[in-house]
């Protein structure tokens, strides 16, 4: 990735929050406009991938590649073994430690299968809702956090990658059956959200990198998604923005750019949707980006993704491993280049991912938890929210 063509444009709003609402809005609720979030991913917790936990992933899942694949080969296994890491993952030790260093939101991806029963499914359909219950509610009650319920995969496939429900499936695009299915899951989390007892502390995104272009090279890129996959990402996107509006429209709709910008979308929404988009930066697959290039790379892209300003637009996902020459000793600088240029050019970010104990190789220094590792930063010292001198 890394290759983006998004033109510049003026930046998002910044103010302060807590700024006025518009009218019949209920401040209590976070308007993007003026809201800004320092978040971390909650990535391999309700959502399983191999590269974030190969050691367990390594003794459970029988050689398979996904989540769908480690179910099937489980069997009647995978729901033991599933709760269990939904229970021990992620706990609130892991909340309070990020509230320590100055996190204030939460980005959680689930499947699909935490809110439907999907016909042949093999993804696990258990308690992750009781989970992601009790994690959510401490982060708010404790700390006040913002959560941003994330539906990563939906049914059929949305990008034949095995986040987007399993390697190789692409049967969500153009099937209204799966379109339909789609929609029960959103009516479930937004349920879910509107019922939790802190409505006001949630934004809903219901897709995640969801393209249609079945040659990975210009995946990243603009080129991922079709104007074809678009006008039916499109129509999801519209049919859901109605759906949480009908329930509580001061719930924010956070929509994934499919790696598009802003701008692509922007004139495909009314001005007063309650609505932010979220773009994806990533230069570990860039051979042209080094650990010695990406602070410069950050501060670009942070520039560069605020669009044209109608809507605001959030770093759902970034992470600092570079796809040449990596080092540690530029790990520290990096990261909070990439944390305070997301927070001053866009409404923020949110890192990927706040555990990552993955074995891969990496060019240059260390493996991949050496760089994807948020809480591993943390306990070397290297957060620094309030040193502005970061900026750029
Ligand atoms: C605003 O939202 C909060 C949180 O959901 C709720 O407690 C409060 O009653 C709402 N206020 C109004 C005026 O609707
Ligand atoms: C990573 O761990 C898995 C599971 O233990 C193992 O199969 C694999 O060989 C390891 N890969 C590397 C690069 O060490
Ligand atoms: C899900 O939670 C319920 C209630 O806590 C429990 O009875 C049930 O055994 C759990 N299911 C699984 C698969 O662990
Ligand atoms: C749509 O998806 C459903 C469920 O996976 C499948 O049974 C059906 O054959 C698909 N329809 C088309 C036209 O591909
Ligand atoms: C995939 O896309 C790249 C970059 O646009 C292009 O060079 C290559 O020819 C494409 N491969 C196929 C099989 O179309
Ligand atoms: C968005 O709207 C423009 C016209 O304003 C239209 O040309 C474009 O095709 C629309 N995009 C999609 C994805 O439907
Ligand atoms: C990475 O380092 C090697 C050795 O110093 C150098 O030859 C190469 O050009 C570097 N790669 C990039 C992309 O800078
Ligand atoms: C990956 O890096 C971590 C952290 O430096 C280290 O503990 C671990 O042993 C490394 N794993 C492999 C397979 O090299």
């Amino acid at each position: 990735m890394g290759k983006f063509g998004l033109a510049l444009g003026a930046l998002a709003l910044q103010t302060a929050m807590g700024a006025p609402t518009g009218p019949g809005k209920n401040s209590s609720y976070v308007d993007w406009r003026h809201f800004k979030a320092q978040g971390v991913n909650m990535g391999g917790w309700l959502v399983q991938e191999q590269t974030i936990n190969s050691a367990w992933w390594g003794e459970y899942a029988g050689g398979a590649s996904d989540e769908w694949g480690f179910c099937e080969n489980l069997g009647a296994q995978c729901g033991p073994v599933f709760e269990e890491h939904y229970a021990t993952w992620l706990t609130t030790a892991d909340v309070d430690k990020l509230a320590h260093v100055g996190i204030t939101a939460l980005r959680i991806p689930t499947t699909y299968a935490a809110w439907i029963h999907y016909p042949g499914s093999q993804l696990y359909s258990g308690n992750q809702t009781q989970y992601l219950s009790k994690i959510a509610n401490y982060a708010i009650e404790q700390y006040g956090m913002h959560i941003i319920l994330d539906i990563h995969g939906l049914p059929g496939g949305t990008n034949g990658l095995t986040i987007g429900e399993a390697t190789g499936h692409w049967g969500w695009w153009y099937n209204q059956t799966n379109f339909d299915y789609s929609l029960q899951a959103v009516d479930a989390a937004i349920d879910f959200i509107q019922n939790s007892g802190h409505p006001e502390s949630y934004s809903f995104e219901p897709a995640n990198e969801v393209i249609d272009n079945r040659n990975f090279s210009v995946f990243g890129t603009p080129a991922a998604l079709s104007d074809k996959g678009a006008a039916w990402l499109l129509k999801y996107y519209q049919a859901v923005v109605e759906h949480v509006a009908a329930v509580n429209p001061n719930i924010p709709v956070m929509l994934q750019d499919s790696f598009k910008g802003e701008r692509f979308w922007s004139g495909n929404f009314s001005a007063d949707a309650n609505i932010v988009f979220d773009s994806h930066n990533y230069w570990f697959d860039d051979t042209d980006a080094t650990s010695a290039t990406l602070a410069e790379d950050l501060c670009t892209r942070a520039k560069s993704i605020a669009g044209d300003g109608k809507f605001p637009v959030f770093a759902g996902e970034w992470a600092i491993q570079a796809g040449s020459n990596n080092t540690f000793a530029l790990r520290e600088r990096n990261l909070n280049t990439g944390l305070h240029a997301f927070y001053q050019h866009t409404q923020g970010s949110a890192y990927w991912t706040a555990k990552f104990y993955g074995n891969g190789t990496v060019s240059g220094q260390g493996n991949q938890t050496d760089y994807w590792n948020f809480e591993g930063f943390i306990d070397l010292g290297y957060v620094h929210l309030d040193d502005t001198s970061y900026q750029c």
